[in-house]
């Protein structure tokens, strides 16, 4: 409803919007700003965008309920000094996109971002805030007890300078070289794969070469249930676009092309691939016992 704030706040217009959502309708509380008569407070008609993802909301089956769901997404940032660093080009939309689709699939979702510049998926997620890979690691070790299921999307720095150096570092003699020693950063999810129990974990293997291969490898290496392959080389999907075209392989070696599509429609194929190995995973349990 858009209407003016008096008539908006009225006691008879809130007790009616009560009666008609206590018999199972849907509201959108108006935006605040200048309104239509002149004045300004809450009573405008929210932005259409807004509308539409609350509409997709609500007509999608909430098929994950029942499930915890840890995310992370975007890059790592290693210092090399207070004004320089070491990290790539991941922008955090398909590690955020993957949050928001398994949010309005019903889970309950935490998201552990790296520095990533674009806004945030929706405001019920849980977000946890990072910057370095061991920071990654430790949030990572801290809130994957509670989750059911992992989807690790973030392009981690697999090295950090060896040595942080406090101070600018200063262009020194007559030579047009220098070097940094690097240090090997933790593999996340490799530790992940060895506590992982009944959990289901998604990686993603970004590669420019021999991609199925390569992920088929990352895949039994780290003890994953799922990989997403993703050819980082191939122009307008992989990083900083709004597209992807990736390939799903599951435990079994069972590999599903998927076509060039929105990061949003790529995720939620992800998370049908999630459901099937959730499923998969409690019958061979009910089997079991
Ligand atoms: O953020 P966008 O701009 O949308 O781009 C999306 C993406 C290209 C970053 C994404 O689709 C993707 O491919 N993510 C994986 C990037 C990566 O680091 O790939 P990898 O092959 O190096 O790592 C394999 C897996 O190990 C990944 O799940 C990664 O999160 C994890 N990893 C890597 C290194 C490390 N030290 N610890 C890890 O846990």
């Amino acid at each position: 409803p858009s209407m003016n704030t008096k008539m908006w706040s009225s006691k008879m217009v809130q007790a009616n919007i009560e009666k008609l959502k206590d018999a199972g309708y849907e509201f959108m509380e108006p935006a605040s700003g200048d309104l239509a008569c002149g004045t300004e407070g809450k009573g405008r008609l929210p932005a259409i965008e807004e509308i539409l993802e609350r509409m997709e909301d609500i007509f999608t089956s909430k098929d994950l309920t029942e499930e915890t769901v840890l995310v992370t997404a975007g890059p790592t940032m290693e210092f090399i000094d207070p004004v320089r660093c070491i990290t790539n080009r991941s922008s955090g939309k398909m590690g955020y996109a993957v949050a928001k689709m398994a949010k309005r699939r019903g889970a309950d979702v935490t998201l552990i971002t790296g520095p990533a510049t674009i806004e945030f998926p929706r405001n019920d997620i849980d977000i946890v805030h990072v910057t370095t890979a061991c920071q990654m690691r430790d949030a990572v070790m801290e809130h994957y007890k509670k989750a059911g299921v992992v989807i690790m999307t973030a392009a981690v720095a697999d090295f950090r300078c060896r040595e942080e150096n406090c101070q600018k570092i200063k262009k020194k003699g007559d030579s047009n070289y220098m070097t940094l020693e690097l240090e090997k950063n933790p593999d996340i999810i490799g530790e992940l794969g060895k506590v992982k129990e009944q959990r289901i974990i998604v990686g993603f293997a970004a590669e420019t070469e021999n991609l199925l291969d390569n992920a088929k490898e990352k895949l039994k290496k780290k003890n994953l249930d799922i990989i997403v392959a993703n050819d980082v080389a191939k122009a307008g999907i992989g990083f900083g676009s709004d597209n992807n075209e990736v390939m799903i392989i599951e435990k079994s070696g069972k590999a599903k092309q998927v076509p060039l599509l929105s990061k949003e429609e790529i995720a939620n194929i992800i998370l049908d691939s999630v459901k099937k190995a959730l499923k998969n995973k409690k019958r061979i349990k009910e089997d079991w016992y």
